[in-house]
């Protein structure tokens, strides 16, 4: 199940001007909340300020939170697809039975503060909604939802399915030297490399950029 919330639709009717033009470089995100550190972010910006350079327009996140890292991809790419369940988070997990009840606010509010309102197309729900969506055809996709093995199995396969011929895939926390705490995660991500052919272009700070062979 998905729906775009009923407030993005009237907010848009109310601002239909607001950020009509690209936005600025380098915003400052830092003093937005997040799980993950800010040299995370840093590594995000740098591999989509690059692959803007070369053209790559559009991007695909899953695991939004309070929009971070939305508002991060969005600097340089129209439209940032991005799904989330916006729910109470247990160890990583989302709940579906409180879908849209926490952080969907907060996100909201950064992305109307961040004037990137009309770049950001939010989706409410899980990975299995681009199932049933025609292709998007992104170029840059962005994993960071749940971490468990079934999860993430299906977010890469849901999600590299919309993927450009020329795009790569971003996943956070493969693995850290220090920790090995996303087991599930990492072997879904192996198999996935393996199965669909895909090839590590970079990996740093456990996030880990590939793109097809
Ligand atoms: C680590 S946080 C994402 C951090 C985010 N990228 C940022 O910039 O701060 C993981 C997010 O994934 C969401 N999530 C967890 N399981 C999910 C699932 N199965 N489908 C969609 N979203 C999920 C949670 O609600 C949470 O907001």
């Amino acid at each position: 199940m998905t729906f775009l919330p009923k407030s993005w639709f009237s907010f848009l009717r109310k601002n239909k001007n607001i950020s009509k033009s690209s936005s600025p470089n380098k915003l400052d995100w830092r003093p937005i909340a997040s799980l993950n550190p800010d040299n995370e972010f840093e590594l995000l910006e740098e591999w989509a300020s690059i692959r803007s350079k070369w053209g790559f327009k559009s991007a695909l996140e899953i695991g939004a939170y309070h929009g971070k890292s939305t508002i991060v991809l969005a600097q340089f790419f129209n439209p940032v697809y991005t799904i989330d369940l916006w729910g109470n988070i247990d160890d990583g997990l989302g709940e579906y039975e409180s879908i849209g009840q926490t952080t969907f606010t907060p996100f909201i509010k950064n992305v109307i503060n961040f004037k990137l309102i009309n770049k950001i197309v939010p989706i409410l729900g899980t990975s299995e909604v681009l199932n049933h969506l025609p292709k998007l055809n992104v170029d840059f996709i962005y994993v960071d939802g749940s971490h468990e093995y079934d999860d993430v199995r299906l977010d890469l396969l849901y999600s590299h399915k919309h993927l450009s011929d020329i795009g790569v895939i971003v996943i956070d926390d493969y693995h850290r030297r220090s920790n090995d705490m996303w087991l599930g995660l990492q072997r879904a991500v192996d198999e996935f490399i393996s199965l669909y052919d895909y090839r590590i272009v970079d990996h740093r700070l456990g996030k880990l950029l590939v793109a097809r062979r």
